[in-house]
């Protein structure tokens, strides 16, 4: 509901940015944490600034009653305050602000601002939430340094922080206490961070490569701290990282993080003190998958990186966001990269940007990385910004190489520290270190929607030469019809008929609409290996033969584009079911019999192993089809799984048990291949649901000394009928049901079934008491895990699927508008499916665009899919 001062929908512009009429020299918070209501003590030293446009100064501020304002210590009265914004006409050159507010974090349910999280008080500014703790300039490029004084109970807050360093502490009389915290290095107010609470402590240290020692401090609720050995060590690896990698090192003595259970992301990178979501810290073997672990190290690095891309150098407005995002993102795939599995992590990637950033990048809400215009900038937490803006940072690391890249990198930093800037001035430093013209690369980031790169290729025998052509296009976007060509680095490598690499990895440089590139000295026609490492995030069509595709699996030395070639003849093997339910793939279930075979052998990577037996998901399949109908599509995926099983069940179960649980858990690279390849295993062999698959299912749940194979238990009996599926999810419950984050993964195993039951199932879980609608993981763990993760059921011909999302958007307008924006993504791609599902999912759309006071947040996704 759009209270008092909520503000009216409103279009903001790129081009409309004019510098802030004043700076902000130092910013004095107190907060009086009462019960029921906070008092908020803001003084500010404001001085003109000499580039600025206007002389009023305008305030942001929403959710607040304001107390009193007072100007260089005298009340004063001459303000207006309309529409979320203070203005002071033209208050002087240098002048003291005071002003007192009260809010109430109680009632905070946006979970932006300053709110609560089972008791402990927590902050959430970026993007625009500091607006709802005092009135200030509330946008990136004013940079301020904050004392932050914190007055609470002392038996019920014991804890205190804020960013920077501890300057003073003390008791006060009725059992209260203060602390005030200095953080030197000026901030924009994104990044100011406060908790007070309950909480236990677990502590280390780390010595920077100048050789400071810097305290490590991790605050969980008591009883958790057993299970922050991973998220303590990913930080001391991610710290190393950046000195060896980028030559980046940490600045303070102090750096904390603190994990609340109520969150609307995964984290967040406030300096000195992160604040996290429970499910990005917490992990321990009983309680947490190898993906929760891998999750927890990749967004530690993610925040902790932030450090230097984010937070020391800072984005000018938030049409900038990806200058931060995308660089991070980069940052912390690599990081991931370097510790694990580089071919693995490109994969998973890779798939993660197919399914969730192409399917964005095709729909009415498709744009730029760096966009142009916005409502509201929390809904522009996008896989666009995010992992396109990633790609885009990679592209600049392929066209540099990584030693001209890191120049670039330190020119970067050297030039902006301390500043807030553009992705124009990142792109310039790649050019000014290389030398390069980066003038035609920036389109990537003014032009949104996916690529598609053509590739042809022509061999002349008597010249000895292959020449390979390519076409670029770009389809159009809400707003942009007229594209011009891009700079697409196409990295390529050739192999001969026997599977020699005969032309190692080479990146051509593609700028015009069509190109072509020759090989002299090429003996005989050889098979390319095109787009190596997914050199662009492009879709890719090409005349290889269905013999070339299974040269490159067997042998391409590119360990992406081996798995690629066999995701692309089981694309082919799939459309041709889809279009004839009787084709004949016997060549492809004989290939899918050698690979299980080299799995026999022992021969090659468990992980990469794994991700060759799976077939592309239902998200990734539909993105190659002119019209999605996933029933169709599961329905082709499911025979090819059950014409796998019944031609290779005796050497699948030999490999399930050739990779059996040694009976010692370790979270190495090769363990969690090992446990993945079982479950890839386990798939297969209980795709058919009967009474041997359920039997095989609570095999593995019985034997199951982690969580990963739980999971992998409980998701191979989710669709069943069988009477083990009731069993195994009510001893699973049972188990953890103290534990939030595992009953969250019950809710999401549950919402997953592809069953006739399903919606009653799901209302039943809607009704569980353990559901609680105020709690972000918990509606993800049923809405998203639903809507996103069982393509089928959600796209029931019924519109059944599509009611229950609508219901949950309408209820979540009004309680966190954030999350309830969030979860219309589903139904923003509805003109791609058949006819019949988009006129459902079109009304579910119209339905929350009908609803009596509509967010901000919920409006712009909203009328965007309808009419963009
Ligand atoms: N900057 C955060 C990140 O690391 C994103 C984030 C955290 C966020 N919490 C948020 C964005 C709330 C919008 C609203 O990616
Ligand atoms: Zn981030």
């Amino acid at each position: 509901m759009r209270t008092e001062n909520a503000v009216a929908p409103k279009t903001i512009y790129l081009k409309d940015y004019t510098p802030a009429p004043y700076l902000a020299k130092q910013v004095n918070l107190s907060f009086n944490l009462l019960p029921g209501k906070t008092i908020v003590t803001s003084e500010v030293r404001y001085v003109k600034n000499p580039v600025g446009v206007s002389s009023d100064l305008v305030l942001d501020g929403e959710e607040q009653t304001i107390v009193s304002v007072a100007k260089n210590g005298v009340p004063l009265s001459d303000y207006t305050v309309a529409d979320g914004q203070m203005t002071i006409a033209s208050p002087g050159d240098e002048f003291t602000l005071t002003i007192v507010s009260e809010i109430n974090p109680e009632a905070n349910t946006a979970l932006e601002g300053l709110y609560q999280s089972q008791g402990t008080y927590c902050t959430q500014c970026e993007a625009e939430g500091f607006r709802r703790i005092t009135y200030y300039q509330d946008r990136p490029d004013v940079l301020s340094v904050f004392t932050v004084r914190i007055e609470a109970d002392a038996k019920a807050y014991p804890v205190m922080l804020s960013n920077g360093n501890l300057q003073e502490e003390g008791g006060l009389p009725d059992g209260r206490h203060y602390r005030v915290w200095h953080d030197p290095f000026p901030k924009p107010c994104y990044l100011f961070a406060l908790v007070a609470g309950d909480l236990v402590r677990v502590a280390d240290t780390f010595t920077t490569m100048t050789g400071r020692n810097v305290d490590l401090h991790i605050y969980v609720r008591a009883g958790d701290e057993g299970q922050c050995s991973h998220a303590m060590e990913s930080l001391k690896k991610s710290m190393k990282w950046d000195e060896e990698v980028y030559g980046r090192e940490y600045q303070l003595d102090l750096f904390n993080i603190v994990a609340v259970s109520d969150f609307n992301m995964g984290a967040m990178e406030n300096t000195s003190l992160n604040v996290f979501n429970t499910a990005l810290v917490l992990a321990h073997q009983e309680t947490a998958t190898d993906s929760d672990f891998m999750s927890v190290e990749g967004v530690i690095g993610h925040e902790y990186f932030h450090n230097w891309t984010g937070n020391r150098v800072t984005c000018r407005d938030w049409f900038q966001l990806s200058l931060k995002e995308g660089f991070t993102v980069f940052r912390d795939q690599e990081f991931s990269a370097d510790l694990n599995s580089r071919a693995v992590q490109r994969i998973d990637d890779v798939n993660g940007l197919r399914r969730l950033q192409f399917p964005e990048d095709g729909s009415p809400l498709a744009h730029s990385v760096q966009p142009d215009q916005f409502i509201e900038i929390s809904n522009f937490y996008t896989k666009t910004i995010y992992d396109k803006g990633a790609e885009l940072i990679r592209m600049q690391h392929t066209l540099l190489g990584p030693q001209t890249f890191r120049k670039a990198t330190d020119l970067y930093f050297d030039r902006f520290d301390g500043q807030a800037v553009t992705c124009d001035d990142f792109v310039q430093c790649m050019a000014e270190a290389s030398g390069r013209d980066m003038t035609q690369f920036f389109r990537w980031y003014k032009q949104a929607g996916t690529p598609t790169l053509v590739a042809s290729s022509h061999y002349d025998a008597a010249q000895q030469r292959y020449t390979l052509s390519f076409k670029q296009s770009q389809p159009e976007t809400p707003g942009q019809t007229d594209k011009q060509p891009l700079h697409i680095p196409i990295a390529v490598g050739l192999l001969a008929a026997d599977g020699r690499e005969i032309v190692p990895t080479q990146v051509l440089e593609m700028t015009a609409r069509e190109q072509s590139f020759t090989f002299d000295g090429i003996a005989a026609k050889p098979v390319p290996s095109i787009l190596r490492g997914f050199s662009a995030p492009v879709k890719l069509e090409t005349d290889l033969s269905d013999d070339d595709l299974r040269l490159l699996q067997v042998h391409d030395t590119d360990g992406f584009n081996k798995w690629e070639a066999g995701q692309t003849l089981a694309l082919r093997t799939i459309q041709r079911v889809m279009a004839d339910p009787q084709a004949d793939i016997s060549q492809f279930i004989a290939d899918v019999g050698t690979l299980i075979a080299q799995g026999l052998s022992g021969q090659g990577d468990k992980a990469l192993l794994a991700r060759a037996l799976s077939l592309p998901m239902i998200g990734v399949i539909g993105q190659y089809q002119p019209v999605i109908d996933p029933a169709a599509i599961d329905a082709a995926r499911s025979s090819i799984l059950t014409q796998i099983k019944r031609a290779h069940k005796d050497a699948l179960a030999a490999l399930y048990e050739a990779n059996a649980n040694p009976g010692e858990f370790t979270i190495t690279p090769q363990a969690m291949g090992r446990r993945t390849l079982q479950a890839a295993v386990l798939e297969i062999l209980t795709t058919t649901n009967g009474t041997g698959c359920a039997a095989r299912a609570k095999a593995h749940y019985d034997a199951a000394d982690n969580m990963t194979d739980r999971v992998t238990a409980l998701s191979c009996l989710s669709d069943s009928t069988q009477p083990q599926r009731a069993e195994v999810f009510a001893d699973f419950y049972t188990r953890f049901e103290k534990y939030p984050l595992v009953v969250d993964k019950w809710f999401s195993l549950q919402a997953i079934a592809n069953r006739e039951q399903i919606f009653d199932d799901l209302a039943s879980l809607r009704a569980h008491p353990d559901f609680n609608i105020k709690n972000p993981n918990r509606v993800r763990s049923l809405y998203s895990a639903f809507a996103i993760n069982n393509p089928v059921k959600f796209h029931d011909p019924s519109g059944k699927g599509y009611a229950f999302l609508r219901d949950a958007i309408i209820e979540l307008n009004s309680i966190n508008p954030q999350i309830a924006a969030r979860l219309v993504t589903p139904l923003r791609e509805w003109k791609r499916y058949t006819p019949a599902l988009q006129a459902q999912m079109k009304a579910a759309l119209q339905a929350v665009l009908d609803t009596p006071n509509l967010s901000g947040d919920v409006f712009e996704v909203v009328s965007k899919s309808l009419n963009g």
